[in-house]
Parts: C-alpha cells; sequence; structure tokens
C-alpha cells in the first residue's frame, strides 16, 4: 500500500474508509504500519497513556517532537498527524505557526492536528497559508475537559448540535484537509459528514463518519480507563501480566534460563580453564 497524503486522504471521502489508531514509540508505530493502517496520529493522548497523568494539559511541544520523531522514523510509509499540544496554538496565529512549524521541520510529521472550532480559525488559516496541513478537532476536546466539566459526549442538544455543524464549516473553509469527530451522536456526526467535502474522522462519533481513529492503549487493553465507544480488540494488560507472573515464578524455581536460553564454552576451553581453578 503507498503512503498516504494529503490528496488522497480528501479523495477517500465517500471511496474508502479511512483508519487511523495514535502510536507515541517504536513498537507501536511498527506495529501500525505493518498492520496498514491509513494514518498514525501521535496525539496528545501520550499524557495519559505513556505518561500516566489524568489528563492531556501537561503535554508540551518537546515531549509531541520527541514521540512523533521516533514513530516517523520506525513507520517511515505511513501518513503521520502530530498534536498541537495545549497552549502551543491557542495565543496568537503568530505562536502557532511557529509551533507546527518546529514539529513539521523537526519531527517529521506530514500534518498537525489542532482542538478547537471558530476560536482558532485564524491559527489554521495561517498554518494553510504557510503549506502546514491541518486536522480539525470537534466535539469532545480534552484539551479543554476543565471548560466542558469532564470527558462528556457534546453536541446532543439541538442548540450544541447547530455549532457543531457551523464549527465544522468553518474549519472545512479555514483548510482543514480532515476533521476528527470525538464523543458525537451519531446521527449528529452523519449529518455533518454529509455536509462537507473533507472526510471525518470518528473517535466516538459513529460509523457514518469517513474514517475512525482509536487509542493503541485503549483498544488493545493496555490502558486502566477505556472510553465506552472503544472496541477492545485484545486484552494484551492481562496477557502481559500472566506473562510477567510466568517469569517471576521460573526464576524463583529456577527454571528459568532453560539450555537453549544460556550460553556454553566449547569442552576444551572450559577443560584448560578448570585445570587452572581446580575446585
Ligand atoms: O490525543 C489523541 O489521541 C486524540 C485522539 C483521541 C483523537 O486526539
Amino acid at each position: 500500500m503507498s503512503k498516504k497524503n494529503v490528496l488522497n486522504i480528501k479523495e477517500c471521502k465517500n471511496q474508502k474508509k479511512l483508519t487511523m489508531i495514535t502510536a507515541y514509540d517504536a513498537a507501536s508505530a511498527k506495529i501500525a504500519e505493518k498492520a496498514g493502517i491509513d494514518m498514525i496520529l501521535v496525539g496528545d493522548s501520550l499524557g495519559m497513556t505513556i505518561q500516566g497523568n489524568g489528563d492531556t494539559n501537561s503535554v508540551t511541544l518537546e515531549d509531541i517532537i520527541y514521540h512523533t520523531k521516533i514513530v516517523v522514523k520506525n513507520a517511515p510509509n505511513t501518513f503521520v498527524v502530530a498534536d498541537m499540544p495545549f497552549m502551543s496554538y491557542e495565543i496568537s496565529p503568530a505562536e502557532a505557526l511557529q509551533n507546527a512549524g518546529r514539529i513539521f521541520r523537526e519531527s517529521g510529521a506530514r500534518a498537525v492536528k489542532m482542538e478547537g472550532g471558530k476560536n482558532i480559525l485564524p491559527q489554521i488559516q495561517a498554518l494553510a497559508d504557510a503549506g502546514i496541513p491541518v486536522m480539525g478537532h470537534l466535539g469532545l476536546t480534552p484539551q479543554r475537559a476543565a471548560m466542558l466539566g469532564g470527558f462528556k459526549a457534546q453536541a446532543r442538544t439541538a442548540k450544541s448540535a447547530e455549532e457543531l455543524l457551523e464549527d465544522a464549516l468553518l474549519l472545512e473553509k479555514a483548510g482543514c484537509f480532515s476533521i476528527v469527530l470525538e464523543a458525537v451522536p451519531y446521527k449528529v456526526a452523519d449529518f455533518v459528514t454529509k455536509q462537507l467535502t473533507v472526510p471525518t474522522i470518528s473517535c466516538g462519533a459513529g460509523k457514518y463518519c469517513d474514517g475512525q481513529v482509536l487509542v493503541f492503549h485503549d483498544m488493545l487493553g493496555l490502558s486502566d480507563f477505556c472510553p465506552r465507544f472503544v472496541k477492545k480488540y485484545a486484552n494484551l494488560g492481562e496477557l502481559a501480566v500472566s506473562a510477567v507472573q510466568e517469569y517471576i515464578k521460573e526464576v524463583e524455581e529456577n527454571t528459568f534460563p532453560a539450555e537453549e536460553h544460556s550460553f556454553n564454552i566449547n569442552d576444551e576451553e572450559w577443560k584448560i580453564f578448570a585445570e587452572k581453578h581446580p575446585q
């Protein structure tokens, strides 16, 4: 499969469902690429999955650049999007451009993602004008969880659904090549998807979007907490605990390492050594 770019991602609308997963390190990047995913997101969810924090707000620009570099190196044939972390774009379009420029140049990501609607239009426009593709993110925007009263589904009233639609149309006009809709009722996501010419990517927004994104650790059962909309495709967390418990048991019982996990010395050499050190 050839590496995606912004143009053929847009062309997938109404043609092929887009697939996206987060990755943060060499192992997750290689797994995602081997599996044949269309896009990798180096999400600021790394604040929770990698750093073990309760939210995404403490993730820094340096964190994103560090993890994205690793992912790009280990998934060289996959389109990589990097999250703009909290407070790296809100202050001004100039600051957003400077920080997005650093991510783009230093990490090798081919697009950035920003959370927000009409409040960040000048930022999106500044990046698009400079040639940095932007993926939008509407609905539940975790960086604003404090303002939203927590990690809650959004656009569940007629008024807020209207606002979401308005924001989505504005993001498209400002130059977003795609928009993530997180924790949005499927009927609203379906309607918004049909009004846009750019693909929508659902994260808990139902199956009528143009693609889906899941957090690597959530879908593989490696997170302590998992949102209701996530399907766990494996329970690697439990498997890993059992494997480590078996290792502990075998070490304590002295059954690991077995002969095939040990090195040997050739008999001649051992004889010379042993003769020199009689026991
Ligand atoms: O940070 C992230 O992983 C995200 C996805 C949940 C869309 O923004």
